[in-house]
Formats: C-alpha cells, sequence, structure tokens
C-alpha cells in the first residue's frame, strides 16, 4: 500500500542514528571531492536527534561542516532572528552554535522583511539555494496536517519560496512553544513544494502515535494537495524514517494479515475482529463469512472459521474489557476480568508527568477507585509552570494585587510592579502556584484529598524549556523514591509511544526504567502497571485492555474537574459548532470509545476510559 516504502525503527534514536550517518558519510564524500555540502535544514522537534548524532561527530572530529551551507526550510512571519520561538534562533540553540559551521553559511528566512519587498526576497532566497548548486539533503519532518515546511494543505506542486497562512492545527501545535495559541504568528515563509522536490535527496521523518494517521495518509493515498507531504511521492530518491508508533497506521502495520500469513492469537483476533466491525459498520455478532473473505480475512475465515465461532471469542474479549472496578472486584472470579481481585483495597499510584493528565484522561476512572476503598496517591511530576500563558497568569497576578491593596498590609512585596517587570524566575512561580490551585481543585472535585497528592516538581522540568528537556539521575532519584516508599500494586502512567521530546514521553520512559529496576522485588513483580492515554494519543480498540465505563452524571463530573485547568485551555473558542459543543474540553475520546463499544453491539455508555495494560 506504501507508494514510498518506509523504514521503520523501534524508536526516534535509532533511526536518527541511521539518517545522521547518511548525511555524515555525504559531507564526508564533498570534503574528498573538494566540494560544497548543501544540506536543507527542518525545525520542529523531529529532527532534534539527527542534530544530537552529527553534534556528537563533529565534536569527536569525525565529520565538519566547514564546506557546508545550510538553508532552513521556513521561519514564522513577523517575528525577527532574536525572538526566542524564531526558527533561527531555535536553529542556533539546537544546531549551529555547537558545530563548526561559519555563521555565514547558514540561510534562514528572513521574517521581519516587510510585505511590499517579499516577492523579491522569496526570488533572492531560491536564487541563493540554486547559486550553491541546489540542496544535497534535504531534512523534513511533517506536520499534523500533513505540511511540510509550511506548506499546509492546499499549497501546489509547483510552490516556491512564499508568504503562506497557518493552519489552525499547526498554530494548536505551536502554541505550547509561544505559550498560547493567540500568541502564535498567523503567517509565515515557507520554501515551497517544488523547492523541497529540487533536492537531490529526501530524507522525511516522524516519531510518535500523533503523526500515524497523517503519516499513513501521505505515503499510502494518491498524491493531493489536500495532504502536502504526500506530492512528495514524485520524488525519485526519498527515504522515509519512522518510529514504530509513527508506523503504526500504516497498513501493513495495522492490518498485518494483508502483508502476508500471521499467527491468529487472541489478541490478533481481537484485533481483526473489532476492526471489521468498524470497518463494515456491522455489529460484531452479526458478521458473516463474506464480511471476512470481502475484507481481506479469509486468512482468519480458514484457520479460525466459521464467522459465528470468530464472532464469539472477538465480542467476548472486548466485552472482557469492559469493568466498573478499574482496582479488581472484591471476592468474584477474576479470571476473565481486567484486574486481578485480590488484595483489595489496593494500593495505587498514578504519576501525573503534567498536573492535568490524570484528570483528562482517568478523572472518572479516579473517582471511582477513590469511591471503592482503594489507599490511592497520585504524584504531579512536574510543576506544569511552563505551559501557562502570560495572559492567564497576569489575571491572577493582578488579582493578588487588588486583594493586597484590600488588605492594607505594610509589605506590600509586589504592589505597583507590573506583571511585565517581573523576572522570568518570580513568574514561573507565579504560574507554578497557579497550576498547583487547578490541580487541587481538580482532584477534589474527583474525591482525593490533599494530603494525597505530591508534586515531585522534578527539576529536568524547572530548569528546561519546551523540546529541550534533558533528564538527569537526580530526576530519577526524585521518581524512584515517591514510588519505592509506596509500594503500589497498581502503577498508572502515560506517554508511551508518543514523540520523545515530550514530557510525558520523558516520565514515561523514567518510571518505567525503574519499574524495570525493581522487577525482582516482591512488590515490584506484583505491581501492575496500566498506561492511560494522553492528549493526542486514542488507544484503538483491539489494543484496549481495561474500559472503564462512566453515567452521564460521571461523565459531568469530570468535565467540571477538567475545566479546573483553566490555564491550560485554547483561549480561543473553535470555529466550527461540532468543536465549540466539546470546547473547553480538549479530551473527546471518552465519547469516541463509548460510541465505539456500542457500533460493536456492546453495551451503549455514555463514556470510556481505556487503559493498556503494560508488560514490563
Ligand atoms: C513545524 C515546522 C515543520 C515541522 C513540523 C512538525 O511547524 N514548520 O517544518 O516539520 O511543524 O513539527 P514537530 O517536528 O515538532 O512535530
Amino acid at each position: 500500500m506504501e507508494k514510498i516504502t518506509a523504514n521503520i525503527y523501534d524508536g526516534a534514536q535509532a533511526a536518527s542514528v541511521v539518517v545522521a550517518d547518511k548525511i555524515a558519510e555525504q559531507i564526508n564524500n564533498a570534503e574528498a571531492e573538494d566540494r560544497s555540502f548543501v544540506l536543507g535544514l527542518a525545525t520542529g522537534s523531529t529532527p532534534l536527534g539527527v542534530y544530537r548524532e552529527l553534534i556528537n561527530r563533529v565534536r569527536k572530529g569525525e565529520i565538519s561542516f566547514k564546506n557546508t551551507y545550510t538553508f532552513n526550510l521556513d521561519e514564522y512571519y513577523g517575528i525577527g532572528p532574536e525572538h526566542p520561538e524564531s526558527y533561527r534562533s531555535f536553529m542556533e540553540r539546537h544546531f549551529f552554535s555547537q558545530i563548526d559551521i561559519p555563521p555565514e553559511n547558514t540561510f534562514v528566512p528572513d521574517g521581519l522583511i516587510p510585505r511590499s519587498d517579499l516577492p523579491s526576497y522569496c526570488k533572492s532566497y531560491e536564487k541563493e539555494i540554486s547559486e550553491h548548486g541546489g540542496i544535497d539533503v534535504q531534512l523534513l519532518g511533517i506536520g499534523r496536517t500533513g505540511h511540510v515546511g509550511f506548506n499546509e494543505p492546499g499549497s501546489s506542486v509547483d510552490s516556491i519560496t512564499r508568504l503562506v497562512q497557518l493552519d489552525d492545527l499547526t498554530r494548536e501545535d505551536a502554541s505550547r512553544d509561544f505559550l498560547g495559541k493567540e500568541n502564535v504568528p498567523l503567517y509565515a515563509l515557507t520554501m515551497g513544494i517544488q523547492s523541497i522536490l529540487n533536492a537531490k535527496q529526501i530524507f522525511m521523518l516522524a516519531w510518535g502515535k500523533s503523526k500515524a494517521p497523517i503519516v499513513s495518509k501521505a505515503l499510502e493515498e494518491r498524491p493531493t494537495l489536500q495532504i502536502p507531504a504526500s506530492l512528495l511521492q514524485e520524488h525519485e530518491e526519498i527515504e522515509v524514517y519512522l518510529d514504530r508508533p509513527a508506523s503504526s497506521e500504516l497498513t501493513r502495520v495495522k492490518q498485518p494479515w494483508t502483508a502476508g500469513e500471521i499467527a491468529w492469537d487472541d489478541k490478533m483476533m481481537k484485533h481483526a475482529v473489532s476492526w471489521l466491525s468498524l470497518k463494515s459498520q456491522k455489529s460484531v455478532l452479526k458478521l458473516l463469512d463474506k464480511d471476512y473473505s470481502e475484507f481481506g480475512l479469509s486468512g482468519l475465515l480458514a484457520s479460525k472459521g466459521p464467522a459465528h465461532k470468530i464472532n464469539i471469542i472477538g465480542f467476548n474479549s472486548v466485552q472482557h474489557t469492559i469493568s466498573g472496578w478499574p482496582g479488581g472486584k472484591p471476592q468474584t472470579d477474576d479470571e476473565t476480568r481486567p484486574e486481578r481481585s485480590t488484595p483489595f483495597p489496593k494500593k495505587i499510584l498514578f504519576l501525573a508527568p503534567e498536573p492535568q493528565d490524570t484528570c483528562l484522561s482517568a478523572g472518572a476512572t479516579i473517582q471511582r477507585l477513590v469511591q471503592q476503598g482503594h489507599e490511592l496517591k497520585i504524584a504531579v511530576m512536574t510543576s506544569g509552570k511552563n505551559s501557562v500563558p502570560h495572559e492567564e497568569t497576569e489575571k491572577y497576578f493582578s488579582f493578588c494585587q487588588k486583594i493586597h491593596d484590600l488588605s492594607d498590609l505594610q509589605e506590600k512585596l509586589l504592589q505597583g510592579l507590573d506583571y511585565d517587570k517581573l523576572d522570568d524566575e518570580i513568574k514561573g512561580k507565579i504560574k507554578a502556584s497557579l497550576r498547583r490551585a487547578e490541580t487541587l481543585s481538580a482532584l477534589k472535585i474527583l474525591g482525593v484529598e490533599p494530603e494525597n497528592i505530591l508534586f515531585l516538581d522534578l527539576p529536568f522540568y524547572e530548569n528546561g524549556r519546551e523540546r529541550n528537556y534533558l533528564p538527569t539521575e537526580d530526576d530519577k532519584r526524585v521518581l524512584s523514591s515517591t514510588i519505592t516508599e509506596f509500594q503500589p500494586q497498581q502503577l498508572f502512567i502515560t506517554g508511551k509511544d508518543l514523540e520523545p521530546s515530550t514530557v510525558q514521553s520523558i516520565c514515561y520512559e523514567m518510571a518505567t526504567d525503574i519499574m524495570n529496576d525493581f522487577s525482582t522485588e516482591d512488590w515490584g513483580k506484583d505491581c501492575w502497571v496500566w498506561l492511560y492515554e494522553s492528549e493526542k494519543q486514542i488507544f484503538n480498540l483491539g489494543e484496549i485492555d481495561m474500559a472503564v465505563p462512566m453515567s452521564p452524571l460521571e461523565y459531568a463530573n469530570k468535565s467540571k474537574a477538567v475545566f479546573q485547568h483553566h490555564s491550560q485551555q485554547d483561549q480561543t473558542p473553535p470555529i466550527t459548532s461540532e468543536e465549540r459543543l466539546t470546547w473547553p474540553l480538549k479530551s473527546r475520546s471518552d465519547i469516541l470509545h463509548a460510541k465505539r463499544y456500542d457500533s460493536l453491539g456492546l453495551a451503549e455508555y455514555e463514556a470510556i476510559e481505556t487503559f493498556v495494560r503494560i508488560r514490563l
């Protein structure tokens, strides 16, 4: 199905090493032949691993960038090179300042060119590239809209460097960098699709589950203007590198039976039956032999058929994921239940990489666990300060000042000072306090007492910035003592399969490393690890091990808790009425899961939270 066959690696790191190898080899070849090398560069989280690898090689003396010219794909329009979120700053921070490239060899479009000069400026950017002999290797990430560079849907195949308007989804993805979508520039300068196609070779990379849907469209569908990355299919020298999660929506991965014979174990049958039921829009128990064969599942039919036999197995395995007792149901046969009935009650630890995470994806489950009498603790791993917009903080700051004025206190520490004049450290502290207050009130709604909430404030987050977090042993030590002191019997965590630079992914890796360290201890062996969803990750039906349904009232209560995380909500209401219905509650997967279970022919619930068991 793939028009360009992707290279799939276990992790982004392994893939980045391969890409860096290839670039390093070409740089050295160019040097041996006494010619310069021209590298097309991208920004975003995706190429960071490649940059780190290349930096290492420069440090080890294996390559030099003295003879390399670089051209960046794009730049936000309306902000200057000094702006911390400009792509020029990004490149300096993550790459240029750490390699031996002469500054005059690096080209990044200038976001401050006056509008009237843009046509000639854009032409000159193209001319500069061709005068340097054209791009030898173009590095590319892919946006969730399918954009490459900033060529948003609708960009034509023959587009060249120009001013473009950014898509709403793209601005949402950039909102964490700019602390709020309203601060993300509306326009950008970008090389065009044609400029990218002119490169002699293209390496396109994508990591993490949130990219999986667009990656499969870009590689498998016919080239279309609606998915700009699909237009690259016509390039003869394009290589695509994915980690496993980013490849998860490719046909050969999602429907492995289309790629040849496979072993039909229970898990694969559950996956295939639920897939077929959704695809054919028939409930599981109504599927016929002909449905299996028409949708390419004759192999399953041959080895496990007829249809009604497979249907029952598939139906039961999905049915058994549903449980109103997420901590296990006491004094019952638990053979087909997702959790053990004993011990009861359990010691349960929820790890929240960022303060809003547990509430968003497991709020109703938390409430249920508390009501069912478990000893539940929530460890909030980071303060969450780095994702609070200034506008939000300023509002609370001026509120505090008003209070201060009223109370006629002698020490008016902050009185009179504008928010803008505060230094970043104080601003960070205000933001962290704000997020603590939000978390406490959200969890209170779910029934969690303040003494059961731990704020770890892991140092990697306190000292880092978005896309640039570097966890150390200090972080691991804090987390490890939190887990080992409590010795939980259930550990809930999120962040698997996400892009590796995200806070959630970093926290997941740390937590699972620690659990592996204690896997031989009694409590470690007894502890079941459950994965809950992240904001941009929706589990597929076939992979869900536990589905916790909720009533309309419970869903309303959970929504109320989610609303407490006010600083995390998009301050700009969406344009479409369908989206406005659920705004500002970002997570709609609870409703989606309930609809899916319903269409499989199972019970119809208002909403469902879902979990995957992690076997370390
Ligand atoms: C950004 C950049 C693209 C980049 C894409 C994906 O907006 N303009 O060049 O490939 O979006 O970003 P990330 O790698 O952070 O997912």
